[in-house]
């Protein structure tokens, strides 16, 4: 008989008690700074302990019978943490999501057992394909449907009311001064907030928003205007959550994308931490917060997704190039439309002698359609979709023959100080722009590097 062992006896007991570290290679002046790591939720994010709850208090009610279906509208975290939820306890999940969201996060859904409805992405509130209205439709058309509705939900503040905010006050021993928080759905700051409240009403709660989100202005001076657009993910809002209790909120802080990238890159470098976009904002407005305190306080925020979602967008350096968030040295010229440098290794290129194989299996791995052939420092030639196929209806073995017997050598050339309007020309002719700079390959221009440039301007 097996006793006393510390196990778990199912994953959803794994869900909360999330660890604190203090980090310890940024300037927080007089203040420490504290995250909890709630990307180490079993569903990799903070969002496990509404879905747990939530559908705990669902089935309390007695409006989630066994075998009933659950039903809300999210691509995010949230849709994960009640997947997860679901199958743990046999319950059917129905997502409805925006076209836009990731591939990976509609596999990852699947895979979990989830169907998966998309709708439209361009489309607001009130119209019957918007995600939330789509979702609230199906769930009044199915039998036993139970529609979670994080954003009214109050079982949703109430996971960290009761679970949240107690372990932050158990791991901190009570000294704590300051909590920063994101809004989404504002379940983590009202929540946090009706805590405090009865434990350590002097807490103060800090709010990070993204920029173009809403949050900062109605925080700051109640009213605020239209909403922008921003990439970080899961925080930030063009309205006001029905459920957000503002009554400890005492600063908001409005951060750029691009901060958030540059500190959640840094946390990953310096502090060993993986965390996602959002965790970026966050700790970028901690960091604020503290650098204003003229007394010694203690702040808390959170690592509330992990980085490995973020992988092929803010950890991804061309992504960041991609989409301005890092530039090369600006030229004034064609170089500065070149996304990828030769100099820098940036190329993905072939060798004339390399094989079809390889041209194949290099276009697959870095989803690419055309590869410049260089030798030592000069193209010699590009290949493209159309040459691997001509290889392989033409010979018998294709994968073995050379890569310089197939690619296009009429090449076009352009010097860096070539004008724009020959870029365009070129690119409507369907050929491909070489830029080469006192006989130095400095890299291609494609048709997306081109309309990258023209979006930035
Ligand atoms: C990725 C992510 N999701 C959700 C939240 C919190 O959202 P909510 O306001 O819905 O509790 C945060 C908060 O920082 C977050 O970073």
């Amino acid at each position: 008989m097996l006793k006393n062992l510390f196990v778990y006896s199912n994953i959803l007991e794994t869900i909360g008690n999330t660890p604190m570290v203090e980090l310890q290679k940024l300037d927080t002046g007089l203040c420490r700074l504290f995250v909890k790591l709630e990307n180490q939720n079993p569903g990799g994010s903070i969002k496990d302990r509404i879905a747990l709850s939530m559908i705990n208090e669902a089935e309390l009610s007695g409006k989630l019978k066994p075998g009933g279906t659950i039903i809300e509208a999210t691509a995010g975290n949230t849709g994960i943490g009640l997947a997860l939820v679901a199958l743990m306890k046999g319950y059917k999940i129905m997502l409805v999501i925006p076209d836009k969201m990731s591939q990976e996060k509609i596999n990852l859904l699947r895979a979990m057992g989830a169907e998966v409805i998309l709708t439209r992405s361009d489309v607001n509130k009130g119209h019957p394909e918007y995600y939330q209205d789509m979702a609230e439709r199906i769930s009044n058309e199915t039998p036993d449907a139970f529609y979670i509705n994080q954003f009214g939900n109050p079982a949703n503040p109430l996971a960290h009311e009761t679970t949240t905010g107690p372990e932050i006050f158990k791991q901190l021993d009570g000294k704590i001064d300051a909590v920063v928080c994101g809004i989404g759905s504002s379940g983590t700051l009202t929540g946090l907030t009706h805590y405090f409240q009865k434990v350590k009403p002097d807490v103060e709660m800090v709010v990070a928003d993204p920029q173009g989100s809403v949050i900062k202005d109605f925080v700051t001076k109640g009213s605020f205007g239209g909403a922008g657009s921003w990439f970080v993910e899961g925080i930030g809002e063009d309205f006001i959550p029905p459920i957000a209790d503002f009554s400890l909120t005492k600063k908001a802080y409005t951060i750029s994308d691009e901060e958030s990238f540059i500190i959640a890159r840094k946390i990953l470098r310096e502090e060993g931490i993986l965390a996602g976009s959002s965790s970026g904002t966050l700790i970028a407005a901690a960091i604020k917060y503290c650098l204003e305190q003229q007394r010694p306080k203690n702040v808390v925020t959170f690592v509330c997704d992990s980085g490995n979602k973020y992988l092929t967008k803010m950890f991804n350096d061309f992504w960041m190039r991609d989409n301005g968030f890092s530039k090369h040295n600006h030229n004034d010229n064609l170089n500065d439309i070149v996304t990828r440098r030769f100099s820098d290794n940036e190329v993905v290129y072939l060798k004339p002698d390399d094989l079809i194989k390889n041209a194949y299996q290099k276009m697959k791995l870095y989803d690419i359609s055309q590869l410049p052939v260089v030798e030592r420092t000069s193209v010699v030639g590009i290949i493209d979709e159309s040459d691997l196929l001509e290889a392989l209806i033409s010979k018998a073995d294709p994968f073995c023959s050379q890569v310089k017997n197939f690619m296009a050598t009429n090449l076009v050339t352009l010097s860096s100080n070539d004008k724009l309007s020959d870029v365009i020309n070129i690119l409507s002719s369907g050929m491909v722009p070489i830029i080469v700079d006192k006989g130095q390959f400095i890299g291609l221009i494609t048709k997306i590097d081109l309309i990258n440039f023209l979006n930035k301007k």
